[in-house]
């Protein structure tokens, strides 16, 4: 049994606190039936302990007693994935408020090794991606990786993460000890006066006597409009206004 849950971190000891279903469904292959199922179900006092030994078993960090009492209250942000009923992975984030932005970081996220490539951490980072997306007023999501995990760096890049930094000794118990930042930006981060949501303030650009009024910018366009309208000055006669992004 050591090793099949885990085969990337084989220090880690599988315990009986699994369910014998599980134990016995780890010798064999990974049922995978017409009629497998992936569910996500809620974190509660009852299943916790699954939650810890889970983790225990998926990540090589350890995670502490707050970090079990905060994810009890994170609602729908804590959840266990089912596979035919059975415990097989979990995700746990958390609301993130430093550095001006409101994100969400993905404190972990992970399944059980006999149940990779079944879809079941696609299904739990779409339930974050809905979250962030039905409440509308997160900035980016992001997380930790270590350097060298590579089918988990893989797996957030087919969903649009990218590495944005490189953390020399992040982690301190475990090799290698650098992490990558993976991050998913929402809405751009917005400076220079510029709103959050991608408006700009009413702005006058100004160039050999023209002036072109931008009143509303899709900012994510911003670039490629700013150069077009520089090009335009050097051709347009008058003043040009833009009233909204649908007409640039
Ligand atoms: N290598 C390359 N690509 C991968 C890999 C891999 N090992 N795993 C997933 N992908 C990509 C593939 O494109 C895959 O699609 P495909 O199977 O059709 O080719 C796609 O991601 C979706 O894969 P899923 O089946 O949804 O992913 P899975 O259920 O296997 O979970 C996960 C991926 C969570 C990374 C899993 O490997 C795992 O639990 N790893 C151990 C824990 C971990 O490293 N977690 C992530 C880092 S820490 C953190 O998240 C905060």
């Amino acid at each position: 049994m050591k090793g099949l849950y885990n085969r990337k971190f084989p220090h880690k000891h599988i315990e009986n606190d699994l369910t014998i279903t599980q134990l016995s469904q780890c010798r064999n292959e990974t049922p995978r039936t017409e009629w497998s199922k992936t569910e996500l179900g809620d974190v509660t006092p009852h299943n916790i302990k699954q939650l810890k030994r889970l983790n225990e078993v998926v990540f090589p960090v350890s995670y502490n007693d707050k970090f079990y009492k905060d994810v009890l209250e994170a609602g729908e942000l804590a959840k266990l994935a089912y596979y035919n009923d059975i415990v097989v992975g979990a995700v746990c984030c958390r609301i993130d408020t430093s550095e001006n932005s409101r994100r969400l970081y993905i404190m972990t996220l992970g399944c059980l090794y006999p149940y990779r490539r079944l879809g079941i951490g696609s299904k739990m980072l779409e339930h974050v991606l809905n979250y962030v997306q039905q409440d509308g007023n997160f900035d980016s999501i992001f997380l930790h990786v270590q350097v060298n995990n590579e089918g988990a760096i893989d797996f957030y890049k087919k969903f649009g993460f990218e590495i944005v930094e490189t953390k020399e000794h992040y982690y301190k118990r475990i090799e290698p000890t650098d992490a990558h930042v993976l991050q998913k930006t929402l809405r751009p981060k917005i400076t220079n006066g510029v709103k959050n949501g991608g408006l700009l303030d009413p702005k006058k650009i100004s160039s050999q006597g023209l002036t072109i009024t931008v009143l509303q910018l899709d900012i994510t366009r911003s670039c490629e409009l700013v150069t077009s309208i520089y090009v335009l000055l050097n051709i347009a006669d008058g003043e040009v206004q833009i009233c909204n992004k649908d007409s640039t």
